[in-house]
């Protein structure tokens, strides 16, 4: 996978690690590609962490097209992603032999006409709320996200797919993967907020678009959960949470719209009899990987508190890496490239974790 030469070592460390926490729960009758595989295409909803450029083409401060950002990808191209090199959603697309989708609004009538292995609508600050992130500039909030989709149905596919039984075989075929909705909390989401009513009325919010795209003919779903925001460098500010530890009310309410996710899979797939789920437990995945240390180094050596970039982090929640910012050298001896979004390295890992160990994604 062209890792450079520091990287293996960091990843056996890695993986030792990973094994000592997850080791006990290996399924019995394994799979031998997850859900199955053969996919036609990757179609990729959600926000910055799956964000594969879209942002680039909207007038909003949140982009991520300037160096430091891409410095591990193809060779050093800052394309819009929110790491220094591949996202959780190209390591999917590299697991199952796809190309990596590209992004909807750098794409020409032309191009969309001619591909059929998958298209990215992830956008930056955005959410499940059609309001969530435009405080930072315009995004493409979920349900715009599905709105580009099917466009993409009506002007592109229709004309690739001469039938429709040709375009449903297509539709069914493909891989829908979502990742949407903790900018939602990180937008709205107070400490007086009831985190029932919260979880409850943004879960009904993302099924109503999930419902549409089973809808629009979707039917492999592989849906990742929000992510331990309470840990993450942008919310650690200081003077409320120590540096090192976690907002607890924060993940608490996260976990539990993760809790009710899940259980709503369960329900749906009764429903849709003819769709499968995939749930990816991101959640843990980023908690394991961060560990229990409260110290800059922790246990498994690699900084998993402080981003790369900016380097001299002060624990501002509103700090970012911005083009002037000093950066680290070394992006992949840390956990978060910024202050919101992880690193190539803790990207790969969550394909181990998932494709390999199959401890992170379980098929519903
Ligand atoms: C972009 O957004 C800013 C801030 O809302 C606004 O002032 C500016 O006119 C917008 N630019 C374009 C090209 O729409
Ligand atoms: C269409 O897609 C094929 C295969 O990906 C590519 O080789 C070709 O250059 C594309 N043509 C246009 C006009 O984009």
């Amino acid at each position: 996978m062209g890792l450079p030469s520091l990287k293996p070592c960091l990843l056996l460390i890695f993986l030792f690690l990973l094994n000592v926490s997850t080791i006990n729960s290996k399924p019995s009758k394994v799979e031998p590609v997850l859900f199955g595989g053969n996919f036609q295409a990757l179609y990729v909803i959600g926000d910055s962490l799956v964000d594969s450029g879209n942002n680039n083409n909207l007038n909003t401060s949140v982009k991520a097209n300037f160096a430091p950002y891409g410095s591990d990808f193809e060779g050093g191209k800052p394309t819009g992603r929110f790491s220094n090199g591949k996202t959780i959603a190209d390591y999917i697309a590299i697991y199952y032999g796809l190309p990596l989708a590209p992004a909807y609004m750098g794409l020409s009538e032309e191009q969309k006409n001619n591909i059929s292995t998958g298209i990215n609508y992830a956008s930056a600050s955005c959410g499940i709320f059609p309001d969530t992130g435009t405080q930072l500039g315009k995004c493409l909030s979920l349900s715009a996200q599905v709105d580009l989709f099917e466009k993409t149905i009506d002007n592109n596919l229709k004309k690739k797919f001469k039938t429709n039984s040709e375009l449903t075989k297509h539709l069914a075929g493909s891989l829908f993967m979502t990742a949407i909705g903790v900018n939602d909390y990180a937008f709205y989401f107070k400490e007086t907020t009831d985190p029932n009513e919260f979880a409850k009325k943004l879960l009904h919010d993302f099924l109503k678009q999930i419902k549409r795209l089973h809808e629009l003919g979707a039917r492999k779903f592989f849906i990742n959960n929000l992510k331990p925001l309470g840990c993450y460098p942008n919310y650690i500010v200081a003077n409320t949470v120590p540096r090192g530890s976690c907002s607890k009310y924060l993940n608490k309410a996260v976990a539990k719209y993760n809790v009710k996710l899940r259980k709503s899979l369960t329900h749906l797939k009764k429903t849709f009899s003819e769709a499968s789920f995939l749930y990816s437990d991101y959640f843990n995945f980023m908690l394991g990987l961060r560990g229990p240390s409260t110290n800059q180094v922790s246990s498994n050596l690699m900084n998993s508190i402080s981003p790369c970039c900016p380097s001299v982090y002060d624990g501002d929640k509103r700090t970012s890496c911005t083009p002037r910012s000093s950066s680290c050298k070394v992006p992949d001896t840390h956990i978060f490239f910024d202050p919101f979004h992880p690193t190539e390295l803790a990207n790969f890992m969550y394909s181990i974790g998932c494709f390999q160990q199959r401890k992170v994604c379980q098929v519903v």
